[in-house]
């Protein structure tokens, strides 16, 4: 495992180009398992999560191919329906693959995904949903196996909180399933699963409503070629933008959807950060400490869970006590031990922050408990004085393409060290 040494105390200064968004390309992945014919997806990020999606792809029988962010998926007419353990244990999202790929073999085996350190993360409800869409579900010695049982002409699956991962593999399976109709309700609305509908249709697939919170999918007997772009990704880019205005920086985002980010701007802009809108361009300035926030976390469009470690890093040198109520992953605050370690002055009740605001966080050594947990102390240290060393940081790399490059063109002072 490597370690990123962040010297703090500099203003990021300059433009930085977002990527596509993992959570667009993964899914987008997963689901040309239902395809006869070739794919091209283009701006995917390199990515450790994408290189284990490309290996699943793989490992069933596909052959794929990535150069220069695109990706070209050729589908093999004799698919494995067994996926090896390895894959599914380092990323949640490769249990989007079974749907797919017992709808294409009649059945298929994946392992339950392993434990999170970002909080209890069961699969109920992809399971339930599959059954409803006629397929038997078993779990024997931690393998799930579906298997298509039954011909519906119509289905009804309800979702009991908008899971995203749940709502992607309800969709992707039901897409391909000839003759029947399926009617997701609570579905989540992120611009991720947008993103996989308008991928799917492009493929031939009749999905309708996709962004709100019932989805129509009408089956089809089977999906095209087509060329896909994928998303710019809003979380990376509400990174940057935290970690332009924690810095007090001034900093362009690039290749942005800021129709995708209003929930981020709204509370940056609360907190007294300057934005710009310029299409797809967005420019955050900030001159001061940080006004204190009351902010709840929530699915699509609220604020996003994947930038709430990010946000208390920033507020932690708010100029006052901020709130922030957790209600997507409600035990998701293990950075805030490692951000005490710099100076963070937080109380952790029943999914509920309290951060009260300090003048200022001091460098030392901290250890990333999970990917965004990594880029929260990425911020907290750019924002430190002195020297931060951030332990077992590799897990960044799972969702922030040529990080350390991107901040050195931020003019911040970065280095990688291998383990
Ligand atoms: C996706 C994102 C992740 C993000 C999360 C919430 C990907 C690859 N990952 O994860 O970055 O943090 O959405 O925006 O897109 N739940 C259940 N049973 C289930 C499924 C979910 O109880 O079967 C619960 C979860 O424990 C959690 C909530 O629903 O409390 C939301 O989880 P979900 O939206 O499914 O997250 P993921 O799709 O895993």
């Amino acid at each position: 495992m490597g370690k990123l040494v962040v010297h703090g105390g500099v203003r990021l200064n300059g433009s930085v180009r977002i990527s596509g968004a993992k959570n667009a390309a993964l899914p987008i992945l997963a689901a040309t398992i239902l395809l006869d014919e070739p794919v091209l997806i283009h701006n995917v990020p390199d990515l450790l999560d994408v290189r284990t999606m490309m290996e699943i792809l793989e490992s069933i029988g596909f052959n794929v191919r990535f150069e220069k962010n695109t990706i070209w998926v050729k589908p093999s007419a004799s698919l494995k329906g067994q996926v090896p353990y390895e894959p599914v244990r380092k990323m949640r999202a490769s249990f989007n693959v079974l749907g797919p790929l017992a709808v294409k073999c009649g059945e298929a085996s994946v392992s339950l995904p392993g434990g999170c350190s970002i909080g209890v993360r069961p699969v109920d409800f992809h399971l339930e949903g599959l059954r409803k869409l006629g397929f038997s579900i078993d779990v024997e010695h931690g393998v799930v196996k579906a298997k298509r049982e039954k011909r519906l002409g119509e289905c009804y699956v309800y979702f009991p909180f908008p899971s995203v991962g749940a709502t992607e593999h309800i969709m992707i399976t039901a897409a391909l399933l000839d003759g029947t109709r399926t009617i997701i309700e609570n579905a989540a609305m992120e611009p991720e699963i947008v993103d996989l509908a308008n991928f799917l249709v492009s493929c031939g697939a009749k999905i309708l409503g996709a962004g709100s919170r019932r989805i129509e999918i009408e089956g089809v007997d089977r999906l095209r070629s087509c060329e896909h772009s994928i998303i710019p990704d809003r979380i990376e880019a509400g990174t940057y933008a935290i970690a332009a205005a924690a810095t007090r920086g001034k900093v362009l985002l690039q290749n942005v959807r800021p129709d995708h980010m209003m929930a981020a701007i709204e509370a940056l802009n609360q907190s007294g950060a300057q934005i710009k809108i310029d299409g797809n361009n967005l420019l955050v300035q900030m001159n001061e400490r940080p006004k204190p926030l009351k902010l709840q976390v929530a699915p699509y469009p609220g604020f996003p869970t994947d930038l709430q470690p990010q946000m208390i890093a920033y507020l932690s040198v708010a100029d006052g006590t901020s709130v922030i109520v957790e209600t997507v992953f409600k035990s998701r605050f293990q950075h805030v031990d490692e951000l005490r370690r710099l100076g963070l002055k937080a109380e952790l009740t029943d999914g509920t922050a309290i951060v009260y605001g300090v003048e200022r966080l001091q460098g030392t050594i901290v250890k990333a408990t999970d990917l965004r947990a990594a880029a929260a102390l990425v911020i907290a240290g750019l924002m430190a004085e002195g020297t931060t060393i951030i332990e077992e940081v590799d897990q960044i790399f799972r969702g922030y393409e040529d990080l350390t490059l991107k901040l050195s063109k931020l003019s911040a002072i970065v280095e990688y060290e291998n383990g």
